[in-house]
């Protein structure tokens, strides 16, 4: 069963999405467009900062990313994350990006790797204390 999300601590990776890459995430050539993959593993990155912040958050800073291999049509992409710090308002998120290839069975390809920083935010959008953190003085 899986566990509460409260309960997630750093280096506990979560399958956070699994989506088949479209045509239509294509650039003209016909390759799938870098900034497609940026958004998944956003996406899947901030699913684990609003467990942690029990709430809204907002993608402050991508730290790094990097584009390992390419990303085919009819690939599917697992993005896998996982905290690497909690500071007082902030969550940083390892994230890793695998695709399964249906030319390649039984083989996984590892096609990029990042890291993003979440702000926990209320509803006016400015930062909060992400919960059980101390507060800045
Ligand atoms: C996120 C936002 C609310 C933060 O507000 P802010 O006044 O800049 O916040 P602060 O300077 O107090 O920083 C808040 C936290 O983010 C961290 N942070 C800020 N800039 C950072 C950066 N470039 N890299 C890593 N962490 C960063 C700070 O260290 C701080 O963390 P801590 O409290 O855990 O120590 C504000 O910048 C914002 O609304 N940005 C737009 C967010 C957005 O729209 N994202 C989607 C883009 S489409």
């Amino acid at each position: 069963m899986e566990e509460k999300p409260e309960g997630r601590r750093p280096g506990e990776r979560l399958l956070a999405i699994r989506v088949l890459a479209m045509p239509a995430d294509t650039n003209p050539s016909g390759d799938v467009f870098g900034g497609w993959l940026m958004s998944q593993a956003d996406i899947a990155g901030s699913i684990v900062a609003y467990e942690v912040a029990r709430g809204r958050v907002a993608t402050v800073a991508v730290n790094s990313f990097r584009f390992l291999r390419p990303v085919l049509v009819g690939d599917l992409v697992s993005c896998y994350a996982e905290i690497q710090r909690i500071g007082s308002t902030s969550i940083s998120v390892g994230v890793e990006v695998f695709v399964e290839r249906e030319r390649i069975p039984d083989q996984v390809i590892r096609v990029a790797e990042a890291s993003v920083t979440y702000v926990a935010i209320d509803e006016l959008g400015n930062p909060r204390a992400v919960p059980g953190q101390p507060t800045r003085c």
